[in-house]
């Protein structure tokens, strides 16, 4: 997919928050992920605690295309965001108007805003002028009506070079099934490119995410644990690829950036994805998900991966 003289390539690593750290980023990319984005930045934190977000803006050499994604619900602050000199060193920018968290829906960010038009409208019109960089917009099939139909033109109309559509609703969350009828719905009646979203874990529901004729796939979930997908997608051989060398140097990324401390806390659900169905001993396990040594979590994992003959 190419946007405004920019290869996107085909296959995008999904934004999520407290999960696609640098390091993980990293793996996705080492194995094929085309695009990259950060997870959700405030655009009104990055204006009163700009600290804050420089700790979720680390990107590594190996990103060649790398987003940054921005959300809020005011457009002056979502517009200062992106020309700011903090998101200069990104490709382009997106903007999240499909967030379902509570907390985000009911200050009128996120999904909410798929219910204000008017509001998401300007936010896209305001930053369409105040970037020539690709811009685009993550969204969902609708909060309170399906009106992704609606919604999509609308952004085609305020300036958006591409969207991501995750076809499911705000009230769904993440339950029931990703909708690909909509999908290739949307792709059909937009002119601008269209990265579809939403349950892509494998070769079979990535055939039918391409069926559907959109231009780009982005996957969340089915990269949690296996960065690896992006090789297997690609149709690349994915023998002899070290599962401990991945965790090893995921965690090697975060100790250029981050201190111990915080590592220790945040790695846990990362070790626990990456030891899923092994058949751990519940200590093994444990100690994996309360991480109080790192280097020691490693040495064990080494162990566990060996035993399991784990290579894939
Ligand atoms: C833990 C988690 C955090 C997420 N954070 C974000 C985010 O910051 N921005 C965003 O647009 N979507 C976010 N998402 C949604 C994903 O980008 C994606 O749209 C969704 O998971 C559906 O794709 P999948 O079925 O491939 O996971 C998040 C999802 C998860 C599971």
């Amino acid at each position: 997919m190419e946007i405004r003289g920019i290869d996107y390539g085909k296959l995008f690593l999904a934004p999520m928050a407290g999960v696609c750290d640098v390091g993980f980023r990293e793996q996705a990319v080492k194995f094929g992920a085309d695009v990259t984005v950060t997870e959700m930045l405030s655009a009104r934190a990055m204006a009163h605690n700009p600290k804050k977000t420089m700790n979720m803006i680390v990107t590594s050499p190996l990103e060649k295309v790398v987003v940054a994604q921005v959300f809020g619900h005011e457009e002056e602050y979502i517009k200062r965001a992106i020309e700011s000199d903090m998101l200069k060193k990104f490709t382009s920018f997106d903007i999240n108007m499909g967030c379902p968290a509570p907390k985000i829906v009911k200050n009128g960010e996120g999904g909410a805003l798929m219910g204000d038009i008017k509001t998401a409208r300007k936010i896209i019109e305001e930053c369409r002028k105040a970037t020539d960089k690709p811009l685009s917009v993550k969204f969902r099939k609708g909060y309170k009506t399906e009106n992704y139909l609606d919604f999509g033109r609308m952004c085609e109309d305020a300036g958006a070079d591409y969207v991501t559509f995750h076809a499911r609703t705000v009230e769904q969350g993440y339950s029931g099934q990703a909708d690909y009828e909509a999908i290739a719905n949307l792709k059909a009646k937009l002119k601008i490119k269209v990265v579809g979203n939403g349950d892509v874990v494998d070769e079979k529901s990535y055939a039918q995410m391409l069926a559907t004729g959109v231009d780009a796939v982005m996957i969340g979930r089915g990269a949690l644990g296996q960065p690896w997908i992006f090789a297997k997608l690609k149709g690349k051989s994915i023998e002899g690829v070290d599962k401990y060398e991945v965790v090893a140097q995921h965690i090697q990324a975060l100790r250029e950036h981050y201190d111990e401390g915080w590592i220790k806390l945040y790695i846990r659900k990362h070790l626990l994805w990456y030891t899923k169905g092994l058949s751990l001993s519940a200590k093994l396990r444990n100690t994996l998900a309360t991480c109080e040594d790192i280097d020691m979590c490693l040495e064990l994992l080494k162990d566990a991966f060996i035993d399991e003959n784990c290579f894939v």
